[in-house]
């Protein structure tokens, strides 16, 4: 290894095209390195200290991108860097949430998930806002998840003893209160500084399974050992193309105690989110005047498909359930052959799922995909050798009842979490999830059902889809 470098020396790289960075006592050239969140955000970090703001929305195992990248490691006695590091750590605690925080109506205002995401667009952070809500292209499939469940109709039964009703359901063989999971979505710390432990907590207290995501912003030990005793948490995996990370991912959500990988089968790259890309689009001269044109939208999908293996195949989920002893599920699956095919290949569950809109734009609905599911499996003969989720546009208890009626064992839900997490923090989640669930509860006794198993197919009409 080279000498120290003095802090004085980092700072000269300060410019789009000589750019480097610290963080924790490494010292990184990212002239050539294609940001995933834009390069615009890197832009006042150049020839500094940047260890505070990206441990403040990133993981560890994300620095691994830039791993190639090592100049060599900070002089550690500079007293110049020392201060740097100091104020670099104050700029990035004061982003004024807990003060936009303040002017929220009390939780007990909040009466359902959509309430609940005006709380959160009004305290977040813009650029985070449009990543959270953003989807693909024209948005026609975010829109759809929601507008086909609103054209399934309930059959209720009447004179039925519903004194008692039990919302109680088994995901993947684990007690759950009710059928529903909270999905894996990346970087929650951009929506409270606790991210994802703050979720695993909020899971504990209202009794569901949490997937945790390879994009976490908190580390993947971190939110292991936020788990509760009997809590449940799954590993949400993207493959990496270096077989030897995903291993060690895998052995990692082992010994930290998650019950089950679900593999995304749906990102062989991400989706185009072009309110994403607009949001920053007006300050990207700034950073073009350098000496180098770099094209953002190329470059990012190059930086992360090191991430996230566009070559993944039927073979790969083979070798993963070679080198884990975690039952293998398989999340984005879209058409009833691909559900036949995951059943014979052994997958232990699948998750009907279009990633809430974010990657193929015309992919039909999550429900609309169940059903086509549902019959397949039943034809093959295998819809009793695995377990359905489905997961897209689910806001409301009868949203929930639907699914289940037209054969899921359960549902997951991504974005409305985060909107309670951003406007409320845990118990913004706490709150979310036990409004879907009082939700749920009151449809229950409606359709004259007093458990989840009393759930009949007939009481779902889906000629109108
Ligand atoms: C070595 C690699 C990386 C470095 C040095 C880095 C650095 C940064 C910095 C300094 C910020 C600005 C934080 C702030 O404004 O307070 C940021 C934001 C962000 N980064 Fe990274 N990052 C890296 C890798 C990644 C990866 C792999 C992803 C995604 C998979 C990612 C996604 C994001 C996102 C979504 C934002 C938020 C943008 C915004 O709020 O406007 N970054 N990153
Ligand atoms: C100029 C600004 C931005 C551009 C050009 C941009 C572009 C992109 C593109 C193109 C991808 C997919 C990678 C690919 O296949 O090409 C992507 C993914 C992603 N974007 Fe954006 N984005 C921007 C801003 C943001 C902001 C503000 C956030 C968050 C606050 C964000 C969060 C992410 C994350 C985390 C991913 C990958 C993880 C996932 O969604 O599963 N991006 N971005
Ligand atoms: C902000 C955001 C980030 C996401 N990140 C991931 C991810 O990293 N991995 C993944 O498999 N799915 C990801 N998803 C997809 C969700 O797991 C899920 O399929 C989707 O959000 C469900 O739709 P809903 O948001 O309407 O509930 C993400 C979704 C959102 C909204």
């Amino acid at each position: 290894m080279s000498d120290p470098i003095p802090f004085k020396t980092v700072a000269r790289h300060n410019r789009p095209g000589d750019a480097w960075i610290v963080i924790n006592e490494n010292v990184y050239d990212i002239s050539t390195f294609h940001h995933p969140g834009g390069l615009e955000v890197l832009e006042p970090y150049l020839g500094r200290d940047a260890t505070a703001a990206f441990f403040a929305q990133h993981n560890l195992d994300m620095l691994a991108i830039v791993e190639k990248n090592l100049v060599g490691v900070i002089d550690q006695e500079d007293e110049e860097w020392k201060q740097e590091r100091q104020a670099a750590k104050n700029r990035a605690t004061d982003s004024g949430l807990s003060a936009r925080r303040a002017k929220l109506a009390p939780i007990s205002h909040v009466l359902n998930t959509r309430d609940m995401a005006q709380a959160a667009e009004s305290v977040m952070d813009p650029a985070g806002w449009a990543y959270y809500a953003s989807a693909a292209d024209d948005e026609v499939t975010l829109r759809e998840n929601e507008a086909a469940l609103g054209r399934l109709w309930l059959r209720p039964r009447v004179l039925v003893d519903v004194s008692k009703v039990d919302t109680s359901a088994e995901l993947l063989g684990v007690p759950s209160s009710f059928p529903l999971y909270v999905t894996a979505t990346a970087l929650a710390k951009l929506a409270d500084p606790e991210g994802e432990v703050a979720i695993t907590r909020a899971c504990a207290k209202v009794n569901v399974p949490y997937m945790c995501p390879t994009l976490s912003s908190c580390s993947l030990e971190e939110m292991t050992s936020a788990r509760a005793p009997g809590q449940t948490q799954w590993f949400q995996l993207y493959v990496n193309k270096d077989r030897a990370v995903t291993k060690d991912l895998l052995q990692r959500a082992e010994t930290g105690g998650c019950k089950a990988v679900f593999v995304t089968v749906d990102a062989p790259q991400l989706g185009r989110r072009e309110r994403d890309m607009r949001f920053k689009a007006p300050q990207k001269s700034s950073v073009q005047e350098g000496d180098t044109q770099v094209d953002t939208s190329r470059g990012t999908s190059k930086a992360l498909s090191s991430f996230i293996d566009p070559s993944l195949s039927w073979a790969d989920i083979e070798w993963i359930a070679g080198v884990t002893k975690l039952p293998v599920c398989l999340k984005g699956i879209q058409s009833g052959k691909d559900a036949v095919l995951a059943t014979q290949r052994g997958a232990k569950a699948i998750v009907v799922s279009n990633h809430g809109g974010r990657q193929l734009d015309y992919a039909r609905s999550g429900v609309e995909v169940l059903i086509e599911v549902m019959a397949a499996l039943r034809e093959a003969g295998l819809d009793r050798r695995i377990t359905v989720f489905v997961d897209g546009g689910i806001r409301r208890g009868t949203d929930i009842f639907k699914c289940i009626a037209a054969g899921a064992d359960g549902v997951g839900i991504g974005r409305p979490v985060l909107h309670g997490l951003a406007a409320y923090g845990e118990a913004g989640v706490v709150k979310t999830i036990t409004m879907l669930r009082d939700e749920f509860a009151t449809c229950l006794m409606m359709m004259g059902c007093p458990t989840v198993a009393d759930i009949k197919e007939e009481m779902v009409v889906t000629s109108k889809l």
